[in-house]
């Protein structure tokens, strides 16, 4: 069924300037981006959107790492779209993720992987809303 995933192209990806090649990767994967805006988190913002990564080991890094320079968020739509992002997108480790994929093809490493993409239909639904107003989204 079509569906709607919410997705971020990392600072990582937006200081080596591959924008563009990331979104081919998704376009080529029948993923239609129905919004897209380039933004610089806050760190609260940071905090808030990994709030469930809390209690982890890496996540003052991550926090870090994501307000480094800007991110791309996006939403993406078509058939499937939050497995077909996890599959386009490859493991979080980019040492396991299968070739072709855009952290097997981008990621620095296990942190600066590139891209993130929601684990659920339900984590897509709120994680769109934390960014993107309603009349945002053009599908
Ligand atoms: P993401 O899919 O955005 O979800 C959590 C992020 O934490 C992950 O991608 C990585 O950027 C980062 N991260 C850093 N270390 C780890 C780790 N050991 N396991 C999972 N995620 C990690």
């Amino acid at each position: 069924a079509t569906e709607r995933t919410f997705s971020i192209i990392k600072p990582d990806a937006t200081r080596r300037n591959l924008t563009g090649k990331i979104n081919a990767v998704l376009e080529a994967a029948d993923l239609r981006i129905i919004a897209q805006k380039r933004l610089h988190m806050t760190q609260a913002q940071a905090e808030t959107f990994y709030a469930v990564h809390a209690a982890r080991p890496f996540y003052r890094d991550l926090v870090t790492f994501m307000t480094s320079g800007p991110v791309v968020v996006q939403v993406l739509e078509g058939d499937n779209a939050v497995a077909r992002n996890r599959e386009v997108m490859g493991a979080t480790d980019p040492k396991k993720a299968d070739p072709g994929t855009i952290r097997a093809q981008f990621a620095e490493n296990i942190e600066a992987n590139s891209v993130h993409g929601s684990d659920s239909a339900e984590n897509a639904a709120v994680e769109i809303a934390y960014f993107f107003a309603g009349i945002e989204l053009v599908g």
